[in-house]
């Protein structure tokens, strides 16, 4: 059982706001704050130089921490800004072939998209996108059926930003694994919200994010690339931490995942993401889970009573992200502005975050509502309630 006055009492953003948007940035906990400014009056005291030797060690276990989080090898894991990050430094890495197919997701998140539409336009492939079920949940048959020797990649978001889906990880892994093609896995929702093994995943790439539901400090992400591809794998971008000056006309790249990295980094906010990390797996991430799923699915319960409320999530299985759509004489940007006079934490997303999907079942400007552990039925009951008057 998750002790959660013990939670809340560690979380200070609790009495600010009723925070309802895991799927944003969720609230950090005290002790990854302490953490972050620990590091930082260190760095003001000593140089930014000295704090980092001084705090190597610490530093070092940062890699451990991620590893052993999502089941990894510790020279498998590369910090990262942000989750985007992480995963361009995987993509624009590998090497596809001209006519190569790209299979992705149909709700994958623009970051993503764009950056396929970017190869598909230098490098000559072609962008194709992997069915649904009648669920909405992305096909892992039509996925197979889909696949002939020129599919050079498959890459799929496992939370879509919106939706409320979790797409079959597992499943997508087996059928690439099976026809030995690349598998790219955006988990960037996933983490924190549920147990992330990437040994049963089979993915051969994994980005994340550290501020959402890992309650880690913004500016921080991981990548993750399976250890078969560090012999091979050259970064799109290099520096001289990641592949070292050695003499006048050559460079060497580090045999770790960290040839993605550069020189320069925030250790401060390092720091805080392996803390983060470190409270949930203290909490549990099971029952982080469990918690998270039962939250919300009261508030989508609570969201489907409401006349003037559409409920847009879709997929058999569903995750801590509520998306609805409203009245069209009501505008979702002026009701996230009015929940946050009341107190409440809420979220927009616009059709243009997951264009194919949008147009595909013609959303509009959706509203979002992730409730995380630290919540409680009360605060998403207020919320829901207040949202109502609103409409
Ligand atoms: C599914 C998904 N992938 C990737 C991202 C991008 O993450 P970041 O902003 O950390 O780069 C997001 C952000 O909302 C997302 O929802």
């Amino acid at each position: 059982m998750i002790d959660i006055e013990k939670i809340r009492a560690e979380t200070p953003g609790i009495d600010f706001s009723t925070h309802l948007l895991a799927c944003g940035s969720s609230l950090m906990p005290q002790k990854v704050v302490d953490v972050i400014l620990e590091h930082t009056q260190l760095e003001a005291l000593m140089g930014g130089y000295e704090a980092e030797s001084k705090k190597i060690d610490d530093l070092n276990k940062i890699y451990e921490v991620v590893a052993e989080h999502i089941g990894a090898n510790s020279n498998e894991i590369a910090l990262m800004e942000n989750s985007t990050v992480a995963w361009s430094h995987a993509f624009y890495a590998l090497p596809l072939k001209s006519g190569s197919r790209i299979l992705t997701s149909e709700a994958e998140y623009a970051a993503n998209y764009v950056a396929f539409l970017q190869r598909a336009k230098r490098d000559n492939l072609t962008i194709d996108i992997i069915p649904s079920d009648q669920n909405g949940t992305l096909d892992t048959n039509a996925l197979e059926a889909m696949i002939d020797e020129r599919v050079g990649l498959i890459a799929i978001s496992w939370i879509p930003t919106n939706g409320g889906l979790v797409n079959p990880a597992e499943g997508v892994g087996k059928v690439a694994k099976k026809y030995n093609i690349p598998y790219l896995l955006d988990a960037c929702q996933a983490a924190g919200q549920m147990q992330i093994d990437v040994n049963k995943i089979q993915c051969d790439f994994l980005s994340a994010t550290g501020r959402k539901f890992l309650r880690g400090p913004r500016g921080t992400g991981f990548l993750y690339i399976n250890e078969k591809w560090l012999g091979t794998i050259e970064p799109a971008m290099i520096d001289h931490f990641g592949a070292p000056w050695v003499k006048k006309n050559v460079y060497e790249l580090r045999e770790d995942a960290r040839r993605f990295e550069t020189w320069e980094n925030s250790y401060a906010l390092r720091a805080g993401l392996g803390e983060a990390i470190k409270y949930a797996e203290d909490i549990g991430i099971d029952l982080i889970h469990e918690r998270v799923q039962l939250l919300a699915k009261f508030n989508r319960d609570l969201l489907s009573e409401i006349k003037n409320i559409q409920l847009r999530d879709i997929g058999s299985e569903q995750c801590g992200i509520i998306s609805f759509s409203i009245d069209e004489q009501n505008d979702p940007k002026e009701i996230v502005d009015q929940m946050s006079e009341a107190g409440f934490a809420i979220g927009l997303v616009d059709p243009e975050s997951t264009l194919i999907d949008s147009e595909r079942r013609n959303l509009p400007t959706l509203l979002r509502m992730a409730p995380h552990y630290y919540n409680t039925e009360d605060e998403i009951e207020k919320a829901v309630k207040q949202v109502s008057l609103l409409l």
